[in-house]
């Protein structure tokens, strides 16, 4: 028996017809979600299944997986609890919040409460720091809290409530936040907008309107147009466009041959900045040295490294780090995904999901 419902393979169609039919490996973070929604991380026939609707291979999928936070290597709570520890929530007292809770649950970071419902997680900025100390509880936030705050959170969790975020919706559970994640609308009514937005987040807008400050013609009641309104509006928008372009200009006259001038030669001042030159030096088609390819011996006298053909040394990093495969195409052939979800499902229903074993890094055996 298939892991993965008809609903989720209907979604995953729809996730994959967004983008364009030689790009459909961006559908890979979406599909990630998916199948997270289904089983509450990403399983192996998860990535079994993400690799075989987009015609990657398992590796593939697998660095992808592994590399992202949010995608769960092994079965999560109901709720996953994420304790700002970074700097700004850390001298806020964001540390004391992640150990009360720690030593209150029984568990450490990427632990779960034996009855399944808690997952706790140290997170590193959460992107709210003017609302420091945060929690997050599903990606809801829950905004200055204290150690006794968080405790009255997860307890009411465990005790079957749904506690209301600082900002936001309400809560949800991780599955459910997962099918959100992949893209799709939260169809609970009314939950999106629950929550409105904190003191801290309106700061600006308190102060501009306190000094008279606004934006020329902004209407804030502007209404969010449908797709097929936005469409329009772009069409319309590009024909005015073309139709205010100035006509072609004239050749310009070829200039006149050298006459012997007694202009100066102007040079452009050579002022770029050692990062520009640095950055130029990555540029694979340049013919200066490449500090970085493998082989080169960067000097640490501060003296410039001797120059190199850079598509030589391209060609070698290449050739030192060949791409991982098991021999199914890399993808983006057009129709691979259509061709895929049919032969997956064909497979799935004949020989059930496939059991494949994670290894200690993700990738897929
Ligand atoms: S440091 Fe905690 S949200 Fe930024």
């Amino acid at each position: 028996m298939t892991v993965f419902t008809e609903e989720t393979r209907e979604r995953a169609r729809e996730i994959i017809a967004r983008y364009p039919a030689d790009r459909s490996r961006s559908a890979l973070l979406p599909l990630l979600h998916l199948v997270q929604s289904e089983e509450g991380y990403v399983s192996p026939a998860g990535v079994e299944f993400c690799a075989e609707v987009l015609g990657l291979n398992k590796a593939q999928v697998g660095a992808v997986a592994t590399f992202y936070t949010m995608y769960k290597r092994k079965p999560t709570g109901d709720y996953l609890v994420s304790v700002c520890t970074n700097t700004m929530c850390n001298v806020l007292g964001g540390q004391e919040v992640y150990d009360t809770l720690a030593e209150h649950l029984g568990v450490g970071h990427d632990e779960t409460t034996a009855d399944g419902k808690i997952t706790l997680e140290h997170a590193e900025c959460l992107a709210a720091c003017d609302y420091g100390p945060v929690m997050t509880v599903n990606y809801d936030f829950f905004d200055n809290v204290d150690p006794q705050g968080a405790l009255g959170v997860v307890e009411e969790l465990r005790a079957g409530g749904r506690p209301m975020p600082t900002r936001g919706a309400r809560l949800c559970t991780l599955k459910e936040m997962a099918v959100q994640l992949a893209g799709f609308a939260d169809e609970r009514d009314g939950a999106v907008a629950d929550g409105g937005p904190g003191e801290a987040t309106l700061r600006g807008l308190r102060l501009a309107e306190q000094h008279g400050i606004s934006v020329p013609g902004f209407d804030p009641n502007t209404p969010i147009r449908s797709k097929a309104e936005a469409d329009k509006a772009a069409a319309e928008a590009k024909a005015r466009a073309e139709a205010a372009k100035p006509a072609p200009a004239a050749e310009p006259a070829k200039p006149a041959a050298a006459t012997g001038s007694t202009a100066p030669d102007v040079k452009a001042p050579d002022d770029k900045s050692p990062q520009v030159r640095t950055a130029e030096t990555r540029q694979p088609d340049a013919r200066t040295a490449v500090p970085d390819a493998p082989g080169t011996k960067v000097p640490t006298d501060g003296a410039p490294p001797a120059p190199r053909d850079a598509q030589a040394a391209e060609a070698a990093g290449a050739a030192a780090n060949p791409p991982a495969g098991d021999g199914k195409p890399a993808g983006d052939e057009a129709g691979a995904q259509q061709r895929n979800l049919k032969e997956a499902e064909a497979g799935a229903g004949a020989n059930g999901a496939g059991p494949a074993v994670a290894s200690e890094t993700g990738v897929q055996k």
